[in-house]
């Protein structure tokens, strides 16, 4: 069986208690935060040709937040090709492929008949729990950025959320350093090799929750229980445990928003998650949206 390793480089200075640079940084890093995700949107009137007053509106969104909201002033014109212009000044290239995604690289969520599709949540009008994009890729395929662009909103429901990692891990180094040290660790979390009938195979990837990538915090999650192994310590169960009560229980720094038509996410990869909706009987005015997911880093 082939089993492939995240690496968790060292976070050791990052985790000292009582260190008074860090709890500072920390701190300021919340007020940018918390401020950052009241005046998340920012509107781009030509997608194809971002200004740079709106390139500036983006980049210290993603700073402070690791995500924007844009939202184009002209719906109705954003497709495919739109997006994949807009996603080129962000410095992104071309999205990961995987089995649903079109030539393009894109995905269109939405309700799928197709067999292929419908054993994937993302394509039914179930809730999707907290997760990050690919978690069970390997360290050659780590989404680094995620971008939602929605072209129809749900009848009903289908609201998204969205946490920024960075405030995730500060929160529970700040609850006990020991708790972040624990998901920090290079078995954490596993998934374990998946083989399904007519499907891709995937090999078994163990990492880390947390790590550094050139510099940045990133973070691998789900919360779904099925097909995901945790490290057998109390450490990490407690770990586990307090992540769950953040995710749940930090509703003033979560953001919340059902997407209309011509916004979208993009982000840093950032943990999310899905409310379940009601799709209109008009199969052309089901819920559609357009997901983007890229190797490379957000370089606004
Ligand atoms: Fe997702």
């Amino acid at each position: 069986m082939h089993a492939t390793t995240v690496s968790a480089p060292t976070i050791q200075s990052q985790l000292k208690g009582g260190d008074i640079g860090v709890t500072t940084r920390w701190q300021e890093r919340l007020i940018h935060y918390q401020q950052t995700i009241d005046d998340l949107v920012v509107d781009i009137a030509n997608p194809y040709q971002i200004s740079t007053d709106e390139r500036a509106a983006l980049a210290i969104r993603i700073k402070h937040a690791n995500m924007a909201i844009y939202r184009c002033q002209s719906p109705d014109t954003v497709g495919p090709d739109t997006l994949t212009a807009f996603a080129a000044q962000l410095g992104l290239g071309s999205p990961d492929r995987n089995l649903c995604a079109d030539t393009d690289g894109l995905s269109k969520i939405q309700v799928e008949k197709i067999s292929t599709h419908q054993r994937y949540i993302p394509y039914t009008n179930k809730p999707l729990n907290w997760h990050t994009d690919g978690y069970y890729h390997t360290p050659d395929r780590l989404i680094r950025t995620m971008l939602l662009h929605c072209v129809r909103p749900a009848l009903q429901g289908g609201t998204l959320e969205a946490m920024d990692h960075e405030i995730i891990y500060g929160l529970l180094r700040e609850q006990d350093p020991r708790l972040a040290e624990a998901l920090c660790h290079r078995d954490a979390m596993t998934i374990p090799e998946n083989r399904p009938q007519g499907g891709p195979h995937r090999v078994q990837c163990s990492g880390p929750v947390f790590f550094w990538d050139a510099g940045a915090l990133r973070m691998r999650y789900t919360a779904r229980r099925q097909n995901v192994i945790w490290k057998h310590n109390n450490q990490t169960r407690e770990a586990v445990a307090a992540l769950g009560e953040i995710l749940s229980g930090s509703g003033d720094l979560i953001v919340r928003r059902r997407l209309r038509p011509g916004e979208g996410l993009v982000c840093a990869n950032v943990p999310h998650r899905r409310e379940a909706f009601k799709d209109s009987q008009q199969i052309d005015q089901a819920r559609l949206v357009y997901r983007g997911r890229y190797t490379r880093a957000l370089h606004i």
